[in-house]
């Protein structure tokens, strides 16, 4: 009920009489009254005036289930939220729900991990109050090879949904990071979980530092977060429900074809390494050479000196910039 009372307050410019709000749910003044207490207490600055009812005057940067249902489209990406005040990682929980049954596109957020998990078994920092951390149940009808073609759907979907909610411009270091101005505002962690070659659930786990005001010493130089780049504090909920519904377009295109032919241009468009220098530490022996773009299986082009063109596995090498983290 919470939920729709947020959602029906949003769409309301005006007022919204009690009487309507009672009629629209079924329940009593009094319920609705205790609701709204609630949300005010929780962050929303919402008026209450006899005989004309309420009106939300502005909602704060509020992280709640309610708030984040409100805030998701009507597709399939966050159709099931589940929120968690603290856990270990959203990855670790979206791996139960998907095990207990939850459908394609629940989505497990978190104010706060404890245990977030970044790529190579590295940490991933996640405080409270400052960032988005969420993993998708994904339920894909694909090979276990195409699984982290995902990746780079999803990084397309941050970046887009970044771009709908705040205009600003983050740009993908290939596969799974985006930047801003050369250093690092999200991470992408894509696991899977396979049976007898058929997947059974993929979860994408996603970390975006939107309002940190500082970092850590040892991560300053390479992480940022979009108010430290764009000095103004956004609203979380709705820019994961922006991430959401762009995540959720990407990947019915890519499902189409089950390859990323089709996402090719919107990727390159926005890939930071494009017709750059990039050094690529293979295990069996570092190059360099131009990034070119990307394969329609998610690989990198890069054209060495020779003119050769080859083609980067994600997973298998790291690729670095000439120059600084990009
Ligand atoms: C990386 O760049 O190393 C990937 C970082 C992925 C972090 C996100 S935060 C939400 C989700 N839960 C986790 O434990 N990790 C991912």
């Amino acid at each position: 009920m919470k939920e729709e009372i947020v959602r029906l307050l949003k769409e309301r410019e005006g007022y919204l009489s009690g009487q309507e709000l009672c009629g629209s749910l079924g329940v009593s003044r009094t319920a609705v009254w205790k609701v709204i207490k609630q949300l005010q207490k929780e962050g929303y600055e919402i008026e209450a005036v006899r005989n004309r009812g309420y009106r939300l005057i502005e909602s704060g940067d509020v992280m709640t289930e309610a708030e984040i249902k409100s805030c998701m489209g009507q597709g399939i990406i966050g159709r099931n939220v589940v929120y968690y005040e603290e856990t270990d990682s959203t990855n670790i929980r979206a791996k139960h729900l998907a095990e207990a049954g939850y459908p394609e596109g629940t989505l497990a957020v978190a104010e706060k991990q404890n245990a977030g998990k970044g790529r190579r078994g590295r940490r991933w920092t996640s405080p409270e109050g400052t960032g988005i951390w969420m993993s998708l149940v994904l339920r894909p009808d694909i090979a276990p090879a195409q699984a982290s073609m995902l990746t780079l759907v999803a990084a397309l979907g941050v970046s887009e949904g970044i771009y709908e909610y705040a205009r600003i411009p983050a740009q993908i270091k290939w596969p799974n990071d985006l930047v801003l101005n050369g250093r690092k505002i999200c991470g992408i962690l894509t696991e899977m979980w396979t049976e007898l070659e058929t997947i059974q659930y993929v979860v994408v786990g996603i970390g975006i530092n939107v309002n940190m005001e500082e970092f850590p010493e040892e991560l300053s130089k390479t992480a940022t977060s979009l108010y430290l780049e764009m000095g103004e504090k956004l609203k979380r909920a709705p820019l994961m429900g922006a991430v959401a519904r762009a995540f959720e377009r990407y990947y019915k295109i890519f499902q189409e074809k089950g390859d990323l032919s089709s996402l090719k241009e919107a990727y390159e468009s926005r890939l930071a390494n494009m017709n750059r220098q990039v050094t690529v530490m293979d295990p069996a022996g570092a190059y360099s050479g131009i990034c070119r773009g990307i394969h329609r299986g998610g690989e990198l082009l890069v054209e060495r000196e020779d003119g050769q063109l080859c083609k980067v596995l994600s997973g298998e090498v790291s690729v670095r910039g000439i120059y600084g983290y990009v």
